[in-house]
């Protein structure tokens, strides 16, 4: 196989480095709102769970996997990523993908997740809502038990499929709808427009569902408003591509709608060519509730801890900036407001302890 020209591991840490800690960014209380369970699948776990479920992989090693992490946009990834998720098949197996995950983002100073995933990947090979939702569930009781961390899920219809195969899908899991906290829109966003999934995201409205969608991470600023509008969005992941259009920033900034970036994502995905260039600092200095996020943290090089620490690195993030991000963070979940304001208030004692 070919080297990687753009790997993960290609794009180091920038050379300068940030006057933060990087211990005090990791330990900061936060909340992630942008992380596809799927895209959490570490090579190791995927070629333990290709074992146990007797699926042959394309790949002799994990290290053959890894190199064929270089992507050139979305749908070089996503082609991977479908792949990769073939391999979950039982209850276990989502149980064990989302324990390690919730590990993970504990570790990170994570109180609060709000997880995507993806059933239309599942149900389509013949794995029911019975399977991964049961999977899911028991991961996050065990996590919270142990840990304390608070876990919502969100349960994404993929654009490239029709409006109405969302449809379908949304009444399959007519029985778990109690189960989750709310709606997104994912997968390949170029010529797949929010307005085909109006329907969906209004019913899910009227079960009393929550509403976020992707919108400008490659596609332009009006599948932002679209989603706002057609499918009313309460939070735009990504979102990066909002700046190209002032007065959506202004509508953005004026409804206080949350972006949740995802900058190493952006990154290897090719939609920024270096950190550095990241338009997140900018849009946060113009007044947008701006989060930080992984997006797919086993493909893109880090978890969310990662992120903030490389980003801060190369955007020179003062403490004030990290921490109001974080901030932001807790205050743009779905959670009821006494935990949000237990969280913010662990988030002051937790600055004024280390100033
Ligand atoms: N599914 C998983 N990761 C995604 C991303 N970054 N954009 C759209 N769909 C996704
Ligand atoms: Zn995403």
């Amino acid at each position: 196989m070919a080297a990687p020209s753009h790997s993960p591991s290609s794009h180091s840490p920038a050379s300068s480095s940030s006057s933060i800690d990087e211990g005090f960014i990791r330990a900061l209380p936060k909340a992630e709102l942008h992380m596809h369970i799927e895209g959490s699948l570490e090579p190791e776990l995927l070629f333990a769970l290709a074992q146990r479920n007797d699926i042959a992989l394309p790949y002799d090693s994990i290290e053959d996997l890894r190199s064929a992490y270089s992507f050139t946009d979305l749908q070089s990834f996503l082609d991977i990523y479908y792949q990769g998720a073939s391999v979950l098949q039982t209850e276990d197996d989502f149980a064990d993908l989302m324990s390690a995950y919730l590990t993970r983002a504990h570790a990170d100073g994570v109180r609060r997740a709000e997880v995507f995933f993806d059933p239309q990947t599942h149900t389509e090979r013949g794995i029911g809502f019975d399977v991964f939702m049961a999977g899911f569930s028991r991961a996050i009781a065990e996590a919270e038990e142990a840990t304390g961390i608070s876990t919502g899920l969100i349960m994404c219809f993929l654009r490239h499929l029709s409006g109405e195969e969302a449809v379908a899908t949304f009444h399959e899991a007519a029985d778990y709808h109690d189960q989750i906290i709310g709606v997104g829109l994912d997968s390949s966003e170029v010529g797949n427009p929010p307005e085909a999934f109006a329907e969906v995201f209004a019913l899910a409205k009227q079960a009393g569902l929550r509403r976020v969608a992707h919108a400008g991470e490659e596609g332009p600023p009006e599948y932002i408003s679209g989603a706002l509008d057609a499918l009313g969005a309460e939070r735009i992941d990504h979102g990066v591509r909002s700046e190209e259009d002032p007065a959506l920033l202004s509508r953005l900034a004026a409804a206080k709608i949350p972006l949740t970036m995802c900058p190493l994502s952006n990154l290897e995905l090719c939609v920024v060519d270096d950190l550095a260039d990241h338009n997140l600092l900018r849009l946060l200095e113009q007044g947008l509730v701006v989060t930080i996020n992984s997006d797919d943290p086993a493909y893109f090089g880090g978890y969310v801890g990662d992120n903030y620490v490389r980003t801060a690195e190369a955007l020179q993030l003062t403490t004030d900036q990290v921490v109001l991000l974080a901030r932001n963070s807790l205050t743009s979940t779905f959670a009821g407001p006494a935990d949000q304001q237990r969280w913010l208030d662990e988030l002051d004692e937790f600055v004024a302890a280390n100033d």
